[in-house]
């Protein structure tokens, strides 16, 4: 039916350009809520409005001869159910949009100059999700911005401030027992699964650990490769690798079979 395929021609860019948004490696957490929310509104506009390709539905069928009948009910049975499926099926996906929106603000790159109030609106509802206690958290908050602005960080982006509570370096003013809370936030924060493109990196390492003559590896000792691939850089992971064939071989009797 040519009125059902451009319909999903005329939908198929909204769902495309969400997607994108995912695929980005830094998908910024402020970005999620205002991209869905456009999706679904474009999405609503099309029960109503026709699109690009809808529009040329006439044109269509008088240049390539086409003559298959359209039903009725296309707008009622086709059209409106497929839309509503579409978007129930992406706010039920995004149902924690505005959570995700007010931990954006815990991400702190460009603002030079953090403002005492910055943030409390968010902190507050942030507060209650998690389920903390929103004047501590909120003194915390306020202690926490003022340190970020006194120390004059360059890259003041969530993964760069989620290390200044783990890092050794600050292990010193143990910012974590100071401001727990804080710290908890930021842990949510990083590990939202929001890119696919981290995803994506990882099936490739697993690919190119796992080839073929290493297809029997168990899934423990590839989980440790991994986890050591992933969070090194090329040289150290090689000098790592080395050290384990240096150990590999000091060991007594080793029965090296295979070996080309
Ligand atoms: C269009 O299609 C119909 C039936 O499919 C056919 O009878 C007619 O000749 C076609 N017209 C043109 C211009 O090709
Ligand atoms: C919505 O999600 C359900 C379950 O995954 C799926 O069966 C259905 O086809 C989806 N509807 C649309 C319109 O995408």
């Amino acid at each position: 039916m040519l009125k059902a395929v451009l319909l999903l021609a005329d939908v198929l860019p909204h769902i495309c350009s969400l997607s994108l948004v995912f695929q980005k490696r830094d998908v910024h957490l402020g970005n999620i809520r205002t991209s869905v929310e456009k999706t679904v509104n474009l999405l609503t506009t099309r029960k109503t409005q026709n699109g690009p390709w809808l529009q040329k539905e006439e044109h269509l069928r008088s240049t390539c001869n086409i003559t298959d009948p359209t039903p009725v009910d296309f707008d009622t049975k086709v059209r409106e159910c497929f839309l509503n499926g579409l978007i129930e099926n992406i706010t039920v996906r995004f149902k924690d949009a505005d959570t995700i929106d007010q931990l954006a603000i815990l991400d702190l790159t460009g603002t030079d100059n953090i403002e005492t109030m910055y943030g409390y609106t968010e902190i507050e509802a942030l507060a209650n999700t998690f389920d903390m206690d929103p004047e501590t958290l909120l003194i915390q908050w306020q202690d926490f911005i003022a340190l970020v602005s006194s120390a004059e960080l360059t890259d003041r982006s969530l993964p760069s401030l989620l290390e200044l509570f783990h890092s050794p370096c600050h292990k010193d003013k143990n910012l974590l027992s100071m401001y727990p809370l804080v710290a908890k936030l930021f842990s949510v924060a990083i590990i939202q699964p929001l890119s696919t493109a981290e995803v994506e990196r990882i099936f490739s390492q697993v690919k190119l650990i796992k080839t073929s003559h290493r297809a029997n590896l168990k899934t423990q000792t590839l989980t440790k490769i991994l986890t050591v691939k992933l969070n090194c850089d090329e040289t150290k992971f090689e000098k790592i690798l080395d050290q384990c064939v240096t150990t590999f071989f000091k060991k007594k009797n080793r029965r090296l079979v295979n070996v080309v």
